[in-house]
């Protein structure tokens, strides 16, 4: 009898290729998903139909404008946003985040502190190391416990002071896995008037964003990350966006979200990232279970909360696997009652082996996984991993199958063995 998993895998061409006979075990997905038939349809009917500049009296600019207002549209009810004006689409979260320094100079004046961490990825710390740099701040650093794989709240009281003017949040770790309590930190944050500009890349495609329930002030994603193509996304408050001035030519409009849109926008992805959000629809509205579906306030969600119980399910299988090999060391959450807390993103040592040679072993396997630091540099160097090699990454996402996960660790064994 057919599951619903085979419906979902029949959903995505990709996972069906195989190379020399061989199936792909997808197990990159952290660094990039694969993308449904919705995305690929999209950008066909996008370029067959549509491909115009914007702004133009004539039937594909009118039809240009239309998606990309429908793709904002959806994405701020992906977010929760209350309007999707507030929705600005780029290069990538990097490029976004790059161009909020500049965007945010007004608010700080020399001396001002913003807080980075030891858990986020470069691309939410590089960025604010600059900024400080150029004004003259200071950079205060939340650290996390390597033995709890969780931010360390107290410092947090101690690093808030009244010169906090922002603090750049993890909601989630692309190494670690854990989904940090993003609402107990705004509100610290906010009890000193700081912004806060949280890093949802790793978050997103596992879990509901809410961002007025947050009540945090920018939010960062990718699409490419949760089945849609390689662009970001960026979430912020409409006063806030109004009050800043980003670099702009001086052609560009000063209206939302053009103003904060550097040049032609990249319609075709913009278009593939509505095809995204139809498929987390599609799943919501027929794969969810109907407890599922009464539990959301759109099938999006619906979608998400039946892709949080296969990903916790693969999670546990996962690491209950690896933990039985020998020389094995899990850096994140592992308890089996902890599922919920972490995402399905998996980072392993195995004592005695060179990450990248056991990631280089698995894709000789065709299992595909990622090693080194994964961009998270300073949470490699905080858990001591820098001169090592970083750590092993498996990250299974709803789409990947218990099989997968089983042979995954059936191939480590061998290859450690
Ligand atoms: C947690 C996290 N933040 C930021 C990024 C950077 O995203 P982008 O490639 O869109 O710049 C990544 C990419 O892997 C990530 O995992």
């Amino acid at each position: 009898m057919s599951q619903p998993i085979d419906a979902v895998r029949a959903a995505f061409p990709s996972l069906a290729i195989t190379d020399g006979g061989r199936p792909r075990v997808y197990f990159d997905n952290p660094a990039g998903t694969q993308v449904p038939q919705q995305v690929i349809d999209r950008y066909t009917s996008y370029f067959t139909r549509s491909n115009a500049n914007s702004g133009g009296a004539f039937v594909t600019s009118r039809e240009t404008v239309a998606l990309a207002e429908a793709t904002r549209a959806k994405l701020a009810a992906f977010v929760n946003a209350a309007d999707p004006d507030e929705i600005v689409i780029g290069q990538s979260m990097t490029a976004l985040t790059f161009h909020m320094t500049r965007a945010l100079e007004k608010l700080f004046r020399p001396g001002d502190e913003i807080i980075v961490t030891r858990m986020d990825h470069d691309g939410n710390v590089t960025p604010w190391l600059k900024l400080a740099e150029r004004l003259n701040l200071e950079i205060r650093w939340l650290p996390f416990d390597p033995a709890t794989s969780r931010y360390d709240l107290t410092a947090l009281d101690r690093l808030v002071t009244p010169r906090t003017k922002l603090a750049a949040i993890n909601y989630a770790s692309n190494i670690t896995g854990t989904i940090n309590d993003v609402g107990a930190i705004v509100r610290r944050v906010k009890a000193v008037g700081g912004l806060t500009y949280i890093d949802a890349v790793q978050f997103a495609p596992h879990g509901i964003i809410d961002v007025q329930a947050l009540g945090c002030d920018f939010l960062v994603c990718s699409a490419y990350k949760f089945y849609g193509p390689h662009v970001g996304i960026l979430w912020g408050r409409r006063e806030l966006f109004e009050r800043f001035t980003p670099p702009k030519l001086r052609v560009s409009p000063e209206t939302l979200p053009s103003r904060y849109m550097l040049g032609t926008a990249p319609y075709e992805a913009i278009a593939g990232t509505l095809g995204a959000l139809e498929y987390y629809e599609w799943l919501g509205e027929t794969i969810a279970t109907p407890d599922q579906r009464a539990a959301s306030s759109n099938t999006m969600n619906a979608g998400k909360l039946w892709m949080q119980a296969q990903e916790e399910a693969l999670a546990k299988r996962l690491i209950d696997g690896l933990q039985k090999l020998k020389g094995v060391k899990i850096h994140g959450l592992t308890g089996a009652n902890e599922m919920a807390e972490r995402v399905s993103t998996v980072s392993l040592t195995i004592e005695g082996h060179d990450p990248e040679v056991l990631a280089t072993a698995l894709g000789d396997r065709n299992i595909f996984a990622w090693s080194g630091n994964n961009y998270a540099l300073d949470l490699i160097g905080w858990l001591g991993l820098a001169e090592s090699g970083g750590v092993l990454r498996l990250g299974p996402v709803h789409y990947n199958t218990v099989a997968e996960v089983d042979a995954t660790v059936a191939a480590l064994a061998e290859i450690i063995a």
